[in-house]
């Protein structure tokens, strides 16, 4: 139980956590991996770069003194933060780490203002946030470990075969090393895969979903080539330097963007190789069930599409494709090799039969996102049957151009 006292200051302490929670999560940050640089192994340092990480636990903070008396209220978070500590086997002896780290960088950052009395509420209040995220992490380690093939922590899968799905995305097939059957997992689930690349001075993690049917006797992902700069780290080090026979460190699936046991049709939207997660979905749907079903795939072109085959193989009665390309090569036919030209819009959505008693499932790129949730609103389809999926830290759709 938080005391009421410390209730009282945390909340009083919420205008000033909206302003300056940023500059306190990138200060605990940067305090964290000079004191524990052994959690880069673990953080994705990209989004520590490009600040996506700082802002959503600053939110997440932020959420959490403005609430701290309805704690229900954060119900949905706390189950999205545990699924993603869990992929990542995060340990409860982590967590004192985080919390002396992170209410040092809120002294730093507020200097005379983070008075005793505040420090020691908020410790308080960290400690009570940390012991309902490891009770639940615990429990679904001890869920996963219980599960058919199902362990605690990361474990060695060997590559047993790479396929080139398009000009962007390949595809890994894992299996596990000591021979046991790998874990059960739900269409739409994720795994976090922590890579040791020669030259580097720390371990990379990152999460990919898994994109097959769950009824197979191995794990796929489906990775994107990311090309910038700099060029993606880890998935240039997939494309160019894993092969069949290297061994990957792997954690248990997890995620809660998973396809809901229920009767109502079904409608898939992916942007990209945000198609991962919806592919798994895509291919349970076809194979287990006779729900309806339409999948729409929004792609660069014919050279960038992934999956064409299994999309096709997966139709049947009450199975439909949609299929939307926006930079078309030359040779690619409109009305013949595509449905679409251009981006997701009003007219292609709500000609979607029985859009507005379907559950929706979509995950792209954020711009995608943002524009097919602003078109689902405009349908007036009911909030909760809509489910989408960030491929980095869960950020707020709403105001995204
Ligand atoms: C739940 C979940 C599921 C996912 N599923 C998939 C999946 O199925 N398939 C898939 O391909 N990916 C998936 N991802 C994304 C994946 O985890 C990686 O983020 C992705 O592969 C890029 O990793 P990387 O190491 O190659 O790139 P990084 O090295 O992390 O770089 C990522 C991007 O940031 C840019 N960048 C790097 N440093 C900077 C900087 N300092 N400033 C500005 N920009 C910078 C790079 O140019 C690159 O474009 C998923 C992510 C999540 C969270
Ligand atoms: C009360 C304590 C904590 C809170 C409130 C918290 C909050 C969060 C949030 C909001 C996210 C983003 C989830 C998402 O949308 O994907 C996250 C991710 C993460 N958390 Fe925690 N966390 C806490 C403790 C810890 C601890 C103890 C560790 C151990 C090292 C940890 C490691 C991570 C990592 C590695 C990620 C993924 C980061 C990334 O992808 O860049 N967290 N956490």
């Amino acid at each position: 139980m938080i005391s009421a006292n410390t209730i009282k200051i945390v909340k009083s302490t919420a205008p000033v956590l909206a302003e300056h929670g940023e500059a306190i999560t990138r200060a605990f940050y940067k305090r964290l991996f000079i004191r524990h640089p052994e959690m880069k192994n673990i953080f994705n340092m990209t989004h520590q770069e490009t600040g996506t990480q700082p802002q959503v636990l600053a939110k997440a903070i932020f959420m959490y003194a403005q609430y701290i008396d309805q704690l229900e209220v954060l119900g949905g978070a706390v189950e999205t933060i545990a699924q993603k500590h869990v992929s990542l086997s995060i340990t409860p002896e982590m967590y004192p780490i985080i919390g002396e780290n992170l209410l040092a960088g809120m002294g730093e950052v507020l200097g005379a203002a983070a008075t005793p009395e505040i420090v020691t509420a908020w410790a308080e209040a960290y400690d009570a946030l940390a012991n309902i995220l490891i009770g639940r992490e615990e429990d679904l380690y001890v869920d996963r470990e219980k599960s058919e093939g199902g362990f605690r922590g990361h474990k060695d899968f060997v590559v047993t075969k790479k396929v080139v799905e398009s000009a962007v995305i390949t595809s890994f097939y894992l299996q596990c090393k000591d021979g046991s059957t790998i874990p059960t997992f739900q269409p739409g689930q994720y795994l976090a895969l922590t890579f040791t690349i020669p030259n580097t001075t720390h371990c990379y993690t990152r999460n990919y979903s898994l994109s097959d049917c769950n009824c197979k006797d191995y794990f796929r992902i489906s990775v994107k080539r990311e090309t910038g700069t700099p060029d993606g780290v880890v998935s240039n080090f997939l494309h160019d330097q894993v092969e069949v026979g290297a061994v990957l460190s792997v954690g248990m699936p997890s995620g809660e963007f998973v396809l809901k046991v229920e009767d109502k049709p079904v409608v898939l939207i992916a942007g990209g190789v945000g198609i991962t997660p919806l592919m798994s979905m895509y291919k349970n749907l076809a194979q287990q069930t006779d729900r309806q079903v339409t999948m729409v795939q929004c792609a660069l072109n014919s050279q960038a599409r992934a999956f064409e085959k299994e999309i096709e193989a997966g139709k049947r009665a009450g199975v439909k494709a949609i299929l939307l390309y926006d930079q078309p090569l030359d040779t690619d036919v409109l009305g013949t090799d595509y449905d679409q030209k251009g981006y997701l819009d009003l007219a292609t959505l709500s000609a979607i039969p029985n859009l507005k008693d379907s559950a929706i499932y979509f995950c792209g790129p954020k711009a995608f996102m943002a524009n097919t949730l602003s078109l689902l609103n405009t349908l007036e389809v009911a909030e909760e049957a809509i489910h989408y999926e960030f491929f980095g830290p869960a950020e707020a759709l709403e105001g995204v151009n």
